[in-house]
């Protein structure tokens, strides 16, 4: 209740000075022992004589029922508060806050204590209590002065005539309109008055990110001018800095904002039209950049992870990077999420990226993360920066220097992983670039995280690839070969042994085990047939992974009678290859007499029919292709954890997906075909495409596989087949383009190709390369790795000898 005491001596404050830490002054307030009041709609406040503040229950503005103990200005309309009890405990709806004579205490409905103002001299009964016209509110003894002071427990604002000192601290609020304390502190700290920033999880301090001054005490002035006084007792004005102020005309205060800005704000007191505060002075001039320093680099800083923070009118302004967006969208600063993690689930046990084509890179110029990067390519230029990264699977973001922007001439790339930090864009001092790795927009859809696995057995198609031989029959990707090869490859290897029963998803592959109810579902019971081959029928599916809606489904009905021991071997083998140009297994079925593979689906069919259609593809994609076919076999030959030799390089068995990114299908399943005695007796390899030593009773190496690239980057090159009896003279095209190479009339072999024909460095250098390639000579030819460096021009290519150990002719 208030009670106004009519019969008291006129009210009576001596404003504290400034230094009233010393002042014995003695508030004598009308707020009495046992007045109280009640957090509800009667708004009931204790005022200062003058009407400028208020001490009362405030709203929670968008909180029903919940209010906060506080002083704010009675005549601003836009309520600001300059000081707050129970910031961190709001108080519900009819809580009660009494004058007592240990002190003021706020008690909820219930009559638990929520709140107490501790008494600054021990022992001192409260007689009395006021809110004083300077905004502080201050509880008296009879005979001890004031035992409390709102000013000696200030939050986030400091107050003409307030001051802090070694003890005192402003504390910011969490976010815009909060008032919940955040991660920004000003305190005293070793000589000096600092900002730095907490953790918000124990709250200890980080290293300060600005420091205002020399001192012990900051004191803000009556007259508004904020100083700090050192130690030999003069004083440092730091705001406002070249203005007088005018406090007969001005409310003063001083935030510590809830972006790490300590703030000098006024307010007219008159204002003609709705007043506002504005800011005169604030620390630091910019937030983002104190964040780069070192000593500050602790700490999530103004924006939170993952974010970048550029100064707008001395605030920070948080934007995400490219490919993320704000953890909390209504709050910017408290950092960023990537929409499309990579990591890890799409990564090879060895940290490579799977499936290195999904993604591509945003660049954004004038930012830098300085501090998160585990790794550092120089000199490196910015392909090799981009390609670093996306093969990276940890990587998230590459910081590129330009070779020609540093001083040595050398680029530097830093490669950055999850979360990143600090992250500042500013033109006038950020002279790198960052490229961001992302999800393509139209791979985005493929998204692993969002298929539910148990959806998957409910759609439908499920594609299968067509294999060694393809038959054109729906999708002339499977196009037919007359006469079907079955190869007899080897693995240089050990089996290892793989017992057990898969589960589920076998974890050691991450490749799924599917029923045969399954398949039969998803190709809608063997419907829609795409080609028949060595190893069995392929039959198109819809069934939802992570590589699309469209899967093929390849019935392995050679291998029934196969050891099961055997199949399981080489689906785990086939199962632990990743690389962006192998066709991806998805998972298998063997239940019963059933063998079935599922593969991704590759939307642009075989190399085929793209090279022999009806238009001619464009001379760089082309090369493209080859480069990534010499890849993908660099990878089997040398890089997967067994080695594989895929014994049918052919157009046939190289599929595009959607954006023509070559992958090599059929690898792995030779070995299959192979019987007991290991006889080649009714193998044959694809006429035009077999090494010579395919008929000699050697043994077989990665080196058949060379030759078969070699030919096939010749029909990649002319865009004809390697062998068209009509075309007589040229018939057998590997004779044929080493006539033309010798003759050095290499042009010929591109005659109606106006791209190829202005390339013509690199078409020689992509006949050198072949005819290497198809050397008789086993080792002659050189290996995938050289071979992919050839193409790539990172070596030179040497003039090649004649490839043939005989007269070709009696080859064929
Ligand atoms: C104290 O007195 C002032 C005027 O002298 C009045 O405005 C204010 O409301 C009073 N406060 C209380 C708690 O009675
Ligand atoms: C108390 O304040 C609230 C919110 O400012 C307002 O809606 C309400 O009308 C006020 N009640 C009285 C009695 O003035
Ligand atoms: C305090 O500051 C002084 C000088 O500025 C410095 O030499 C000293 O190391 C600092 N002490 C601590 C604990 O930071
Ligand atoms: C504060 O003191 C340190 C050394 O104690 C000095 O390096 C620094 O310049 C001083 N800062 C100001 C603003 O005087
Ligand atoms: C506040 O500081 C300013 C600048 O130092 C000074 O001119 C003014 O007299 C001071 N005011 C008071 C009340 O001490
Ligand atoms: C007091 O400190 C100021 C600022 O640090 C300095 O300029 C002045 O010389 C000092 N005076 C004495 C007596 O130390
Ligand atoms: C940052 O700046 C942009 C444009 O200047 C603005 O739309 C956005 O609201 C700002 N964000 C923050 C957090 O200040
Ligand atoms: C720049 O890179 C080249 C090649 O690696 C190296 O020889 C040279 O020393 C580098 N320059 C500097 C200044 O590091």
């Amino acid at each position: 209740m208030v009670s106004p005491l009519s019969h008291c001596h006129p009210f009576l404050v001596i404003l504290l000075g400034i230094h009233w830490i010393f002042a014995t002054v003695q508030a004598q307030g009308n707020v009495s022992l046992g007045d109280f009041f009640s957090a509800n709609d009667k708004n009931i406040t204790w005022q200062s004589p003058s009407g400028d503040f208020a001490f009362g229950f405030h709203s929670i503005p968008d909180e029903k029922d919940q209010f906060l103990l506080a002083i704010w200005y009675v005549q601003i309309l836009d309520r600001t508060i300059v000081w707050c009890a129970n910031r961190q405990n709001p108080a519900e709806r009819e809580s009660k806050v009494e004058l007592t004579s240990t002190g003021l205490v706020l008690k909820d409905p219930k009559g638990r204590e929520l709140w107490r103002s501790k008494s600054l001299k021990n022992d001192a009964q409260a007689s009395h209590a006021a809110m004083l016209d300077t905004g502080n509110f201050v509880i008296a003894s009879r005979n001890s002065g004031n035992i409390w002071e709102s000013f000696k427990y200030p939050t986030d604002t400091i107050l003409p005539t307030q001051e802090l000192d070694v003890d005192g601290s402003l504390s910011s609020a969490l976010a815009e309109g909060s008032y919940q304390e955040g991660k920004y502190q000003l305190r005293f700290n070793n000589g000096s008055f600092i900002l730095n920033q907490i953790d918000m999880f124990t709250g200890k301090p980080y290293n300060d990110y600005f420091i205002l001054g020399n001192g012990s005490r900051l004191i803000f002035n009556k007259t508004g001018y904020i100083q700090i006084q050192n130690s030999n007792g003069s004083l440092l004005n730091l705001a406002p800095e070249n203005a007088a102020p005018n406090p007969e005309s001005n409310y003063y205060r001083a935030t510590l904002n809830f972006n790490g800005v300590f703030t000098f704000y006024s307010y007219p007191r008159n204002p003609s039209g709705g007043g506002s505060w504005s800011a005169w002075w604030f620390r630091p001039r910019d937030i983002c950049s104190r964040f780069v320093d070192s000593t500050a680099r602790l700490g999530n800083g103004p924006c939170g992870y993952n974010s970048i923070c550029e100064p707008i009118n001395g605030r920070p302004n948080c934007t995400c990077p490219p490919g993320f967006s704000f953890l909390d969208e209504k709050n910017p600063y408290n950092g960023c999420k990537q929409d499309y993690t990579s990591y890890p689930q799409d990564c090879n046990p060895d940290g490579s990226t799977i499936e290195e084509d999904r993604f591509a890179f945003k660049s954004m110029q004038f930012a830098d993360f300085p501090f998160s990067d585990y790794g550092i390519l120089q000199p490196a230029n910015e392909f090799e920066c981009k390609q670093s990264c996306l093969r990276d699977c940890s990587c998230a973001v590459a910081i590129l220097q330009d070779p020609t922007l540093s001083k040595d001439g050398n680029g530097t790339c830093w490669k950055k992983k999850l979360p990143l930090s600090n992250g500042w864009f500013n033109r006038d001092a950020v002279d790198r670039t960052a490229l961001f790795k992302v999800l393509k927009s139209d791979a985005s859809r493929k998204n692993p995280a969002t298929p539910n696995p148990s959806d998957e057995n409910q759609n439908q198609v499920i594609l299968i690839l067509g294999v060694l031989l393809g038959t054109s029959a729906v999708f002339n990707f499977f196009s037919l070969a007359a006469i079907s090869l079955i190869f007899f490859c080897l693995y240089k290897r050990r089996l290892r042994d793989f017992n057990g029963i898969p589960s589920r998803r076998d974890l050691e592959t991450n490749l799924r085990f599917f029923t045969y109810k399954d398949l039969e579902q998803a190709t809608n019971r063997f419907k829609e047939e795409l080609g028949r081959g060595a190893f069995g029928t392929v039959y198109k599916g819809e069934l939802p992974s992570s590589f699309g809606n469209y899967v093929a489904v390849k019935k392995l009905d050679k291998f029934v009678q196969e050891g099961d021991r055997e199949f399981k071997t080489e689906v785990k083998v086939i199962g632990q290859t990743h690389h962006k140009n192998l066709v991806r297994l998805i998972g298998y079925c063997d239940e019963g007499e059933h063998r079935l593979l599922v593969y991704e689906f590759m939307q642009n069919g075989s190399l085929s029919s793209f090279l022999f259609g009806v238009l001619r593809p464009r001379w760089q994609q082309r090369l493209q292709i080859a480069l990534g076919i010499a890849k993908g076999l660099t990878y089997l030959h040398e890089e997967c954890s067994i080695q594989i030799i895929h014994c049918d390089i052919k157009p046939h068995n190289v599929l595009l997906d959607d954006s023509f990114t070559a992958k090599i299908s059929d690898f792995g399943l030779a070995k299959l075909l192979i019987n007991n005695t290991r006889t080649m007796t009714g193998i044959r390899g694809t006429k035009g495409y077999v090494a010579p030593e395919w008929f000699k009773n050697t043994p077989l190496t990665v080196k058949v596989d060379v030759y078969s690239f070699g030919v096939m980057l010749l029909e990649i090159v002319t865009c004809r087949r390697c062998v068209e009896i009509e075309m007589e003279d040229a018939a057998i095209l590997t004779e044929w383009a080493y006539e033309c190479y010798s003759e050095g009339i290499a042009e010929k072999l591109v005659e109606n190709d106006e791209e190829a024909r202005s390339d013509l460095g690199k078409l020689e250098m992509l006949l050198k390369v072949a005819i290497w390639c198809v050397q008789d000579e086993p080792l002659l030819r050189p290996s995938m790795r050289t071979v992919s460096m050839m193409l790539e021009g990172a070596v030179q290519v040497p003039t090649p000898p004649c490839p043939f150990l005989a007269n070709p002719l009696s080859r064929f």
